[in-house]
């Protein structure tokens, strides 16, 4: 448990923060004194992760909101201001992996479009609200895009439609935070690799096959927590990470060394 309080005083945005990395990242935010808003899709999730704060006697707001409607996206970012008075941090976390271990031959085009809609569309329309907020107040505001290492880094067959969808958003990531540092507006992100989370399980895979492959195929021997890739989502947030702007910071324990 750290003892720092970096973002006391401060409101932080995480969407996708009903289960995995989200609900970590809204944890840890929390732990340091930020109030906390958290999105998705559904209820029931970000209230238990409203719960898990509340009960560490943090501050959050659970908000339903789908990242790519543009307009459920604005209601956020007010929802945010309205409860806490400001937006000082924004996280965007959601994001989907459909269709793993299909070469690009059998890639079914829905799942493409879902992926491109959400992973793409919705970090842009998201870095959008989140900006147009942020460059209004008089400190800005820090954002951090949750990519994956098999974006612009990783060279791996079968999941090249996902692996599209991250380069794009370490591409958002670099061209936003130019087109934005000088509002005020610090844009990074974290291109985790495999997480102890569903989305790193091969198809019809176990946690102990998995940590059984991770042994053999991860130069770090396991996955990393989500409490570790929380922990660099803050750095680049906080203001210890004041001249980071528009990095990508991998945490996959060295599979794309
Ligand atoms: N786990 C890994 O190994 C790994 C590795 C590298 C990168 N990542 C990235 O890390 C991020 C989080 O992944 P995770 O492993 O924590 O996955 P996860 O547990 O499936 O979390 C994704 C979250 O995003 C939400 N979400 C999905 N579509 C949404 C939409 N259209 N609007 C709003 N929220 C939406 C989901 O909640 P609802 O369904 O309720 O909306 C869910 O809570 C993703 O961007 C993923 O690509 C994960």
């Amino acid at each position: 448990m750290t003892m720092t309080h970096r973002f006391t005083g401060r409101t932080a945005l995480v969407t996708g923060a009903g289960s995995g990395i989200g609900r970590a990242v809204a944890l840890a935010f929390a732990a340091e004194g930020a109030n906390v808003v958290v999105a998705g899709r559904r209820r029931e999730p970000l209230d238990e992760t409203v719960a898990l704060i509340e009960e560490a006697g943090g501050k959050a707001l659970a908000v339903t909101a789908d990242v790519t409607s543009a307009a459920g996206l604005g209601s956020l970012v007010t929802a945010a201001v309205d409860r806490f008075g400001s937006l000082d941090v924004a996280v965007n976390n959601a994001g989907v992996l459909e269709g793993a271990g299909q070469p690009v031959a059998d890639v079914a085009e829905d799942a493409w479009r879902r992926m491109l809609d959400i992973n793409v569309t919705g970090v842009l329309l998201a870095l959008r609200a989140e900006v147009r907020q942020m460059r209004s107040q008089p400190r800005g505001g820090t954002i951090v895009n949750i990519s994956s290492n098999l974006g612009a880094h990783g060279r791996r067959p079968g999941v090249t439609a996902y692996a599209a969808t991250k380069a794009a958003v370490s591409a958002l990531t670099r061209g936003a935070a130019l087109d934005h540092i000088a509002d005020g507006v610090r844009i990074n992100s974290v291109s985790p690799g495999p997480v102890g989370a569903p989305m790193s399980l091969r198809p019809g895979e176990t946690e102990a096959g998995r940590a059984e492959r991770m042994r053999t195929e991860a130069p770090l021997g396991r996955v990393s927590t989500v409490e570790e890739v929380a922990a660099a989502v803050l750095y680049l947030a906080s203001d210890d990470a004041a001249s980071a702007v528009g990095t990508d910071l991998v945490v996959d324990g060295g599979a794309t060394a």
